[in-house]
């Protein structure tokens, strides 16, 4: 989309307002100002207006605690999936939306869903590399060793590029929380793998700035607060 359009769908601006405030270096793409006004925005750019940030009106940006048992897709004929558990005038009114972040069938807690695809890139992004915590349940009491390695990177199965380092805080013998800011397949179960453990259950509790609501039953779901759209990038 143009940059002008933009502006002028994403604030109370007209399009010549919005292409005067452009003229006068209110507007920042991803940090820098922009005075072209028919340039097209990039997937995933983040764009200020006097320092505000800026998202399409009308998108959704939704938390959901997710229970174990439910896939993270739209659409799967054998196992209930994560918009299912959405109110069905809510998925026809938001063609758009879209999981951002997958987790596995039998990992819990936050999954965040959104119509704005800019918003889902920038949280995916390994260029943000947005953290996120997991609660871990291990099948046998860490060690030493395993902070270590987990805290310097490991060699997962069939990928020879280590793991970046990853931020442990030990909770119990058998239960820690685990900070990584990538996004590989079965991430954490693979990494507690490489490093001697194994993983009994998955909880996800915060992603970034955006922790899971804890008035939020499984299942439950809310729309984050501008804070927490605005937290991102
Ligand atoms: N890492 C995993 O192994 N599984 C998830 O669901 C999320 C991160």
């Amino acid at each position: 989309m143009r940059l002008d359009q933009f502006i002028s769908t994403s604030s109370p601006l007209s399009r010549k307002e919005a292409r005067r405030a452009i003229h006068a270096s209110s507007v920042t793409v991803n940090g820098e100002v922009w005075k072209d006004t028919g340039k097209h925005i990039p997937a995933g750019a983040q764009v200020l207006l006097n320092g505000k940030q800026l998202a399409l009106q009308g998108e959704r940006y939704l938390m959901l605690n997710k229970p174990a048992g439910v896939v993270s897709a739209t659409l799967d004929s054998e196992h209930p999936t994560a918009l299912e558990l959405l109110p069905a005038e809510l998925i026809e009114l938001t063609r758009n939306l879209h999981i951002v972040g997958r987790l596995d069938a039998d990992t819990t807690g936050l999954l965040l869903l959104t119509t704005d695809g800019q918003w889902s890139h920038r949280v995916a992004s390994p260029r943000v590399e947005c953290p996120k915590t997991y609660r871990v349940n291990l099948s046998t009491p860490i060690l030493e060793s395993t902070i270590e390695a987990l805290e310097t990177g490991v060699i997962l199965h069939h990928d020879p590029k280590p793991t970046k380092p990853a931020q442990v805080k030990v909770l119990e013998q058998q239960l820690i929380e685990l900070t990584i800011s990538e996004g590989r397949y079965h991430q954490v179960k693979r990494m507690l793998a490489a490093a001697g453990n194994h993983v009994e259950a998955l909880h996800r509790q915060s992603i970034g700035d955006i922790m899971l609501d804890p008035t939020l039953e499984p299942g439950a779901y809310r729309e984050l607060t501008e804070q927490e759209i605005a937290s991102i990038g």
